[in-house]
């Protein structure tokens, strides 16, 4: 028999502004000492939150690995840290780094547990509004999908709190990390095959049963949709749509993380253990 060495667990929105999530949170244990936790973005909004909730995961889980949701970004009125952008950004990579938290900025780490080894990947994509989907389908322009998408009654609060300092656009921004992220990528041991994690979906697919479509604009890129396949990964993670599900793409499993807002979970309630197995393959 061989021995346990492990499993790599997910999560993402955990939406800690929100007292019942908080209590979600609290519930969050590993199943054996070995276990990592990928933490796929949308911890919350306000940087002391965010902080107190990765210190908490990070004293609980032998090893955490997060990467940013568009929540961490924004900038929110009430907010004593109003840093903006890309310095907000560096600010929470420091913050993990006193923690012994991987981000996208650090060496990507193997997994050498059960099921490995694999190198696991955090990436900080964003998004460069190209998923047109609903009256936002055809859009020539940005400017046209977005137009079309406020029609529709659809505007991601993004819009208003997610700086993209120094860059002039979240999209610029978006090309900036794709092109960093490709650089990253290549470096990594060819040899191994890797799980990518993105708050944001790599492929279209998972934007299907979204209910109000026009918000694919604010849901990621068309240029990832090949990177499973170039990268060899073994398994996708991502969050951002509180849809939790698998679907599986050219054998490839991507999972959906999220928790999601309490109006949301609680219409079906959640597992007692509230994690998804990434590693070994499974569903739980
Ligand atoms: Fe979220
Ligand atoms: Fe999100």
């Amino acid at each position: 028999m061989s021995a346990r060495r492990g499993e790599l667990l997910a999560v993402s929105d955990l939406h800690v502004a929100h007292a019942e999530n908080r209590r979600v949170l609290d519930r969050l244990r590993p199943r054996s000492d070995d276990d990592w936790l990928i933490v796929a973005g949308d911890v919350g909004e306000l940087f002391a939150d965010v902080e107190r909730t990765l210190r908490q995961l990070a004293g609980t889980f032998s090893r955490v690995i997060w990467t940013p949701g568009n929540h961490e970004l924004w900038t929110h009125p009430k907010d004593p840290v109003q840093l903006r952008g890309e310095r907000r950004y560096r600010r929470l990579v420091e913050v993990c780094r006193t923690l012994g938290v991987v981000t996208p900025e650090d060496p990507f780490p193997v997994w050498e547990g059960t099921g490995g080894p694999l190198t696991v990947a955090p990436l900080f994509l964003l998004y460069d509004y190209s998923f047109r989907r609903g009256r936002a389908a055809g859009a020539a322009t940005r400017e046209e999908a977005l137009a079309s998408a406020r029609e529709a009654g659809i505007v991601c609060n993004d819009e208003f709190f997610l700086h993209p300092d120094p860059y002039p656009t979240r999209d610029a921004w978006c090309r900036e990390r794709l092109a960093y992220t490709e650089r990253r990528l290549a470096q990594r041991d060819p040899l191994l095959p890797t799980v990518l994690v993105s708050h944001f979906p790599l492929t279209e697919g998972p934007l299907l049963p979204l209910r109000h479509p026009e918000f694919a604009l604010w849901c990621g890129t068309e240029r990832t949709a090949d990177w499973h396949r170039r990268y060899r990964a073994a398994a996708v993670v991502y969050g951002h749509l509180h849809i939790p599900r698998v679907q599986e793409e050219d054998g490839v499993l991507f999972t959906e993380v999220s928790i999601g807002y309490p109006r949301e979970w609680r219409r079906h309630g959640l597992p007692a253990d509230p994690l998804r197995r990434v590693l070994p393959v499974g569903v739980r």
